[in-house]
């Protein structure tokens, strides 16, 4: 198998990798910290695999393609070649051209993780697309966890067909399968976790999504590229803008889309 080659980041504030394939961000721990970033053990790391954990990069479309067109679920940025355009020690940038769209990723690891996904439309003429920074972050036990920021969102269940609910005032927390798309909400999210003792905050800008995702026991039974127990340790929050926030850009028009991650 051919090994995926990637760029390892080792500062005295975090230690980090990101794959070329996908612009992947596999790992990033803030010195001092466990790793804050899940990634699962039974994950392919192979050429045009989907990489489980870490930060794939949903692109341009989330979930099922739905011009009529064939294509990988979320998009085929997450498995796409990327080109490594800028790296200092802390500092990343990759970028992708494909179907009309020019994407640059920036990537920046210190004491917060700092996320950009920049997109210019070269169509020629208008272009719809959906993205997603879908952040696997890891906790003690998610069953432990609970997720404030999402109070009084619309979302969309996909665990009951798509059917739309309002979030109650109280934080969210995880006792089943979860796969829930908030909308029109530009909202940090703080995941509390009281297993490790700590609070992973994700602030966004430019991105009116929020997908909390957790696959619980049968749905992870059914993936090869989870552990039997792995959804223990994850909880997906995602920076997105998808369905009815898919972004709609006038021809040479740029969206940036940023998240910071931090444990404070
Ligand atoms: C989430 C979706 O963002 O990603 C879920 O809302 C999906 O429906 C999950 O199951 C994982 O997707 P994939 O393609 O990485 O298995």
């Amino acid at each position: 198998m051919t090994a995926l080659e990637s760029v390892v980041v080792s500062t005295p504030q975090a230690e980090g990798e990101v794959y070329l394939q996908g612009a992947h961000v596999a790992r990033w721990t803030p010195a001092g910290q466990l790793p804050v970033l899940f990634m699962s053990s039974r994950s392919a790391l192979a050429p045009g695999k989907a990489i489980r954990g870490g930060v794939p990069i949903v692109f341009p479309w989330f979930g099922a393609r739905s011009d009529g067109k064939p294509g990988p679920a979320h998009g085929w940025a997450r498995t796409s070649l990327w080109t490594l355009v800028e790296g200092s020690a802390d500092r990343l940038a990759f970028e992708l051209t494909d179907e009309g769209f020019h994407v640059r990723f920036e990537v920046a690891m210190g004491a917060t993780l700092d996320l950009a996904l920049e997109v210019r439309n070269y169509t020629g003429a208008e272009a719809r697309f959906e993205e997603a920074l879908h952040t696997y972050l890891a906790v003690a036990d998610v069953r432990q966890v609970s997720v404030t920021g999402l109070a009084g969102v619309e979302y969309m269940d996909k665990t009951d067909g798509f059917r739309r609910t309002v979030q109650g005032p109280e934080p969210l927390r995880i006792a089943k399968e979860t796969d829930s798309v908030y909308l029109n909400t530009a909202a940090t999210c703080v995941v509390t976790d009281p297993g490790w003792e700590r609070r992973i905050v994700v602030e966004k800008t430019g991105s009116a999504s929020t997908v909390i995702w957790n696959p619980w026991i049968e749905k992870t039974a059914g993936m090869a590229d989870m552990g039997p127990d792995d959804w223990q340790g994850m909880i997906c929050v995602e920076t997105a803008n998808v369905a009815e926030n898919a972004i709609v850009l006038a021809p040479g028009a740029t969206h940036r889309m940023t998240a910071q991650i931090r444990c404070p």
